[in-house]
């Protein structure tokens, strides 16, 4: 560390100039809290991580409010939504319902949610496998009908709880009925946070080699190994530049037994710019705002870089 508190510079070939933070804490990082976050300080987290620089801030999701009732202020929170920015806000939609209120509440990027596994397909969707596919594919279809575009994500692309390890090939036929049906980006979610470096380099590997791009992959770790940021710099290595990260190291699914909270935002842009890879982020706002909301939540955040900064 260097006097100022950043890291020393020291860049590492291989990767890319750039990447793009998908923020997720306003989404994935308060989707699992149980006390109940007001909306006006949904909107305020909103507000300040788009202060801090970041690209993409994921502001909410329009789910059934009975499986999600933390997010069951989507509508009002988007009507928060800072004016004029040049954040994009990205919003969860699991079916047309969904859509449709998102549509009304003003969104124009919305991403939908896979399983690559049966039993969360059933605990998250109330869908089977195929089942997920013929609610998506409506939707899909209904957003690109109005220049709405779609990520796709992909839940347990390594893991489940419940069934164990996740054959990569199911993930890779998941990934691919998405972009078929019109997605325009995916997400790899490590639900559960048991990947390791060399697992996540093959899947990349085996979905280039099926034809994806890695400027359409996406990868979103949770950190309850450990291993989101070395998991992060394998993806970085294999070509992916869009990294999934919640401010403060929030988060989880409700409906995913063990998940834990993501890989911290702060953590992800300490280690990116001491690897001199640019993210337009200002780490020290963004450590604010996770002390911030520590603070209301009641709990110190599980950032290290947060802890280390604030201590
Ligand atoms: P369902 O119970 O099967 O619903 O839920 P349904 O389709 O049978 O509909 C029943 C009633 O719900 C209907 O009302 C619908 O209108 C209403 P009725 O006609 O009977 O009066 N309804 C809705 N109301 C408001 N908004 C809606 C909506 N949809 C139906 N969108 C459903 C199916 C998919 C809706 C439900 O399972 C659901 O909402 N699931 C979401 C669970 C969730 O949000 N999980 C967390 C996000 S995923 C995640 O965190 C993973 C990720 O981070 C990546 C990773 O880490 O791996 C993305
Ligand atoms: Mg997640």
């Amino acid at each position: 560390m260097t006097k100022s508190g950043l890291p020393v510079l020291q860049p590492m070939l291989g990767l890319p100039d750039k990447v793009t933070i998908w923020e997720v804490g306003a989404r994935d990082g308060l989707q699992n809290e149980s006390s109940v976050i007001p909306t006006a300080v949904k909107v305020e987290l909103i507000q300040r991580l788009s202060a801090a620089g970041l690209p993409v801030v994921e502001a909410t999701s329009f789910v059934r409010p009975e499986w999600v009732p933390q997010l069951g202020d989507a509508a009002e929170v988007m009507t928060g939504l800072p004016q004029g920015s040049s954040t994009r806000y990205p919003v969860l939609v699991p079916n047309l319902r969904g859509l449709e209120k998102a549509i009304d509440a003003g969104a124009t990027e919305i991403a939908v949610f896979a399983s690559a596994t049966e039993t969360f397909a059933k605990k998250n969707l109330n869908r089977t496998l195929a089942t997920q596919m013929q609610m998506f594919g409506p939707v899909i279809a209904a957003a690109i009908d109005q220049d709405i575009s779609v990520r796709g994500y992909v839940s347990m692309c390594f893991g489940d709880p419940w069934e164990g390890p996740v054959e990569p090939q199911a993930v890779v036929d998941v990934c691919d009925e998405l972009m078929k049906l019109g997605c325009t980006s995916l997400s790899l979610g490590d639900t559960i946070g048991v990947a390791t470096p060399g697992q996540v380099q093959d899947l990349i590997s085996r979905l280039t080699n099926v034809g994806l791009s890695t400027a359409a992959i996406g990868v979103h770790f949770h950190d309850t190994y450990g291993q989101a940021l070395a998991n992060t710099l394998a993806a970085l290595q294999s070509g992916v530049t869009t990294v999934d990260s919640s401010a403060g190291g929030l988060g989880g699914c409700p409906y995913a037994k063990s998940a834990t909270g993501n890989l911290a935002t702060e953590d992800l842009v300490w280690m990116l710019n001491g690897l001199g890879v640019a993210t337009g982020v200002d780490l020290t706002a963004l450590v604010q705002t996770s002390a911030w909301l520590a603070e209301i939540i009641g709990r110190p955040s599980p950032s290290r870089v947060v802890r280390a900064m604030i201590g």
